[in-house]
């Protein structure tokens, strides 16, 4: 492949996605938790391409600018088809002499190995035009490719415009094009289709070849790659198959699926050999989760990292958190933004980490709330242990130092700091610093009245 310097990419995305029925653009579209048009951006990205240009329309300009404000935008002010789309992301190439990629931003599964294919054929071919065809197994909706009796591309025909026997054709435009910047020139000899009132950049096939150009239609890649979404029955289809490429991803790299049908992975994720994922697990996100892990039923995390021989058990929630190796947590925990929790902590049922630092080997295994606290290595938490972080107005820190033990059902009121090695008694409320090596107690001593419920003249039933 020549050097990518050449290589210019437009995404069209500024239809009105009418067939989608809905408010939101069509290209912002979620899929796997990330916008359609993502998807083909970050593949185009891999390209290393000197330029890449989205066209948006007047109604999805100003979303697509927020969401992607380091990006060069075109504007199709009309949307008159796709060649006239072409045209007005073209307008801002100034001395253009490279090969320019097209790609419809509507089709998120495309991969860069394909794409990178087609560039080295059509540039071994030294094509003016090249489009990546495919055999659809149901061609319904895309342009058809009409090859002569030699075989030779010739034109690709719109269903809308095709005769019975033409819709018969399986071997479809992908919509993806590579156009060298001498044959730019035909776009403006397109004419408006009469049936839609459109300028279609499929007849920028009929008159290079007319014009003996070199053109190569190729046909690339896997069906699925291609899948164009126009609906939202295509959506969750496309959806599907993307679940299915990353699990298969981690298939083969080792990570054991319970029921792979029913994890949801988001494609920036990274997991390692061994692991195994039960089902109902959402990873979202940068997540990064080590080797020899067991996720069990309905985790979710996100934008997370957990160590190696991790186990996050059942129904717990990890967010913007860093879980070290060899951590158990849960079932029912949750790990808040900003907690970092170090290697063989336990953190158990009904536990909420709030960023805070638990030290190694600590545990609190029961009912607590821990938030803006540090916590030293080998700590024992009580059940239903609290720091009380807030008064009102400001958040306050607990410090724990190691070693120390803290009893059932205690209250730390923050600013508060417990020396190394200390024990806390169970039910106490500790509003001051524990020197190290110390026992601190708050609770009311026990009184026991005798005979109290005899003089009550009230015994209870049974008694
Ligand atoms: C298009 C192709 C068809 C191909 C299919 C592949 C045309 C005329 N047809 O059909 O041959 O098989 O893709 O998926 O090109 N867009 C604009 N401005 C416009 C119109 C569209 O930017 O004025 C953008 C859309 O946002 C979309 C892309 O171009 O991302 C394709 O448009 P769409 O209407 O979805 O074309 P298809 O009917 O799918
Ligand atoms: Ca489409």
């Amino acid at each position: 492949m020549k050097p990518s310097r050449e290589l210019l990419v437009l995404v069209l995305a500024a239809g009105l996605g009418t067939r989608m029925k809905s408010s939101i653009s069509k290209v912002l579209h979620k899929l796997n938790g990330k916008p359609m048009i993502s998807h083909v951006l970050e593949t185009t990205d891999k390209l290393k391409p000197a330029k890449t240009l989205i066209v948006a329309g007047r109604h999805n300009m100003r979303e697509l600018k927020a969401m992607f404000p380091d990006r060069e935008i075109a504007l199709q002010g009309n949307p008159l088809g796709t060649a006239h789309a072409v045209l007005c992301g073209v307008k801002r190439l100034n001395d253009f002499s490279g090969d320019l990629l097209v790609l419809n931003g509507d089709t998120p599964l495309i991969t860069a190995e394909t794409i990178k294919g087609f560039i080295s054929r059509h540039r071994r071919a030294r094509n003016h035009l090249s489009i990546i065809s495919f055999m659809a197994s149901d061609p319904t909706g895309y342009g058809r490719i009409i090859r002569d009796r030699r075989k030779t591309p010739i034109l690709i025909r719109e269903e809308k415009d095709a005769s019975p026997s033409e819709r018969e054709i399986r071997e479809v435009n992908s919509g993806v094009y590579l156009i060298k910047g001498d044959a730019l020139g035909l776009l403006k000899r397109i004419k408006k289709n009469p049936l839609k009132g459109e300028y279609y950049l499929t007849d920028i096939l009929e008159l290079a070849h007319l014009k003996g150009y070199r053109c190569g239609v190729y046909p690339l890649g896997v069906e699925e790659e291609f899948l164009g979404i126009n609906t939202k029955e295509e959506l969750l289809r496309a959806q599907r198959l993307l679940r299915q490429r990353i699990v298969m991803k981690w298939v083969e790299r080792d990570v054991a699926f319970i029921d792979e049908e029913r994890v949801y992975i988001s494609a920036d994720a990274v997991i390692g050999p061994g692991t195994t994922i039960y089902p109902g697990v959402h990873i979202e996100g940068k997540t990064s989760i080590g080797k020899g892990c067991v996720i069990y039923p309905n985790v979710r995390i996100a934008d997370s990292q957990i160590g190696d021989g991790v186990q996050l058990k059942d129904s717990s929630v990890i967010e913007s958190a860093l879980i070290d190796s060899d951590v158990v947590v849960g079932p029912f925990a949750r790990v808040r933004p900003g907690s970092v929790i170090k290697k063989s902590a336990r953190i158990g049922n009904f536990v909420e980490i709030k960023a805070s630092v638990i030290g190694e080997g600590t545990k609190a295994q029961h009912l607590s709330y821990i938030g803006d606290a540090e916590v030293g290595e080998d700590v024992n938490v009580g059940a239903g242990t609290i720091t009380c972080n807030y008064d009102g107005e400001k958040k306050h820190k607990t410090i724990i130092e190691k070693g120390v033990f803290i009893g059932s059902d205690t209250q730390f009121v923050a600013p508060v700091r417990i020396g190394r090695c200390s024990y806390i008694g169970a039910g106490s409320t500790i509003t001051e610093d524990v020197p190290e090596f110390s026992l601190a107690l708050s609770r009311v001593r026990q009184k026991n009245l005798k005979n109290w419920v005899k003089k009550r003249k009230k015994t209870r039933k049974g008694c």
